[in-house]
């Protein structure tokens, strides 16, 4: 047994960082009494769930109203002396303590951004103070077996990530054929680079989106999955094979008042054209995964999409879910989506969102973990998706250290695991590409 005189929280600092945007945020490191250190960095979202956990930002004139002095005071003046004095070496019970403080959906009175560094923080203390790394500490706490993710990543961005310049806002390959976590990065550098060599070509090259991804300089939604197909066939692969299309839809972002405005096409719709334009998608490219294909207030959108597709492709419920184990065993109950997006500042601590899986895991949905388009180097989200085993991680795209950072890590965990702990294809089994694998097998 530890000794928890070495384990309790002795000291909680909070420091304004910044982040992939240029922009202000939160980053706390904790400090136990035997002298471990733990840190963890708020990331933000631009595409937000209105239910999520709340960014709390200063407003005003300075920094564009996005400073986060108010976060920082409510981690030194509220979060830090409460758990002062705390046992870290169950990070459940720092967690306990931050929620307690603040128990609302939002956590609009804390911020979010304060709740999420101090809880990851606290579990990076945690992991130092055991002498493991910080996806072992979780999968022995939570009685996981790690196993190291299968990325989605981006190819193109697009939506609220890209000036709106297309309306759909992640272009994602997946690479579910590959051997091992090495395979599916090469892999992917490959398209990703036959891609930009067919934005260049055609004069259409500018520049990359926040999540770094290429700048979607195209006349219509389509275009943006004809080049993608075009990219993996130029990048050596048959489309549908080793390598298969993601998509992030965000519809939350072009929803009004009930219906879908595509402003690149000057189109408006409703919820059943849309789904119908989807499904042409999904009936004329290799996409196995959609992500919020209706707004996060179209429940009935949710349920006729995820009956209409649900058995050939995978749902992924973000703005829909925000990480929330309520909302996910709502949507259980009524058939929405067949898989969760994880996103630990959406839920506000490291519990809630484990918590959130737990949920996805109880009604036999997938989950993915994920990065937010405002990052840092943090890598707490490449050891929360290998410790718990989650199966999926999607961290961006392919290019700038904040990207990377999470990727590399995996490569370092992959190390450490084993290259048979990679999941490869298993995550989607249940997919149109599960059963192609299978046929192609025997
Ligand atoms: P966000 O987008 O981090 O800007 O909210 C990511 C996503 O929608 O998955
Ligand atoms: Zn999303």
């Amino acid at each position: 047994m530890r000794n928890s005189s070495v384990t309790k929280i002795e000291a909680v600092e909070a420091r304004r960082i910044w982040d992939s945007r240029g922009r202000p945020t939160v980053e706390v490191e904790v400090r136990l009494t035997g002298g471990h250190r733990g840190r963890g960095i708020a990331p933000a979202g631009a595409s937000r769930g209105s239910r999520e956990a709340w960014d709390l930002r200063d407003g005003g004139p300075a920094l564009r109203g996005m400073d986060v002095q108010m976060a920082l005071a409510a981690v030194r003046d509220r979060i830090g002396p409460a758990l002062i004095g705390i046992d870290a070496s169950d990070p459940r019970a720092a967690d306990s303590v931050i929620t307690s403080l603040d128990p609302s959906l939002l956590k609009k009175d804390l911020g979010g951004n304060a709740t999420v560094a101090t809880s990851m923080a606290v579990l990076h203390a945690a992991a130092a103070a055991a002498r493991k790394p910080l996806w072992r500490l979780v999968a022995d706490q939570h009685d996981r077996r790690p196993a190291i993710p299968l990325p989605e990543i981006q190819i193109f961005g697009g939506g609220a990530h890209a000036g709106r310049r297309v309306d759909i806002q992640d272009f994602m390959i997946m690479v579910p054929g590959a051997d091992s976590f090495d395979e599916v990065m090469e892999v992917t550098s490959e398209v990703y680079f036959a891609a930009g060599d067919i934005m260049k070509q055609r004069g259409k090259l500018a520049g990359v989106a926040d999540e770094g991804g290429w700048w979607p300089s195209f006349d219509s939604n389509e275009e943006a999955l004809e080049t993608l197909t075009l990219a993996i066939e130029k990048a050596s692969e048959k489309p549908g094979e080793r390598v298969v299309i993601s998509l992030d839809v965000a519809a939350s972002e072009f929803c009004r008042n009930g219906r879908y405005r595509l402003a690149l096409e000057d189109r408006d719709m409703d919820t059943a054209t849309l789904i119908d334009l989807l499904g042409r998608w999904i009936d004329s490219y290799p996409i196995v995964s959609i992500e919020d294909p209706v707004s996060e207030n179209d429940p009935d959108g949710m349920v006729e999409f995820t009956r209409r597709f649900g058995g050939r492709v995978q749902i992924i419920g973000d703005d829909y879910l925000v990480t929330n184990a309520a909302l996910v065993d709502q949507a259980a109950d009524i058939g929405a989506c067949n898989a969760v997006l994880i996103k630990v500042n959406q839920a506000g601590t490291v519990s809630e969102a484990i918590a959130a899986n737990e949920a996805a895991d109880r009604a036999g949905y997938r989950s993915v973990i994920s990065a937010r388009s405002g990052e840092t180097e943090d890598v707490t989200i490449s050891h929360l998706a290998t410790g718990l085993g989650t199966g999926q991680l999607k961290v961006g795209s392919f290019t700038r250290s904040e990207r990377m950072a999470k990727w590399n890590e995996c490569l370092r965990i992959q190390d450490e695991l084993g290259v048979n702990s990679f999941v490869g294809g298993a995550p989607l089994t249940d997919t149109w590409w599960g059963k192609k694998e299978r046929e192609r097998r025997t």
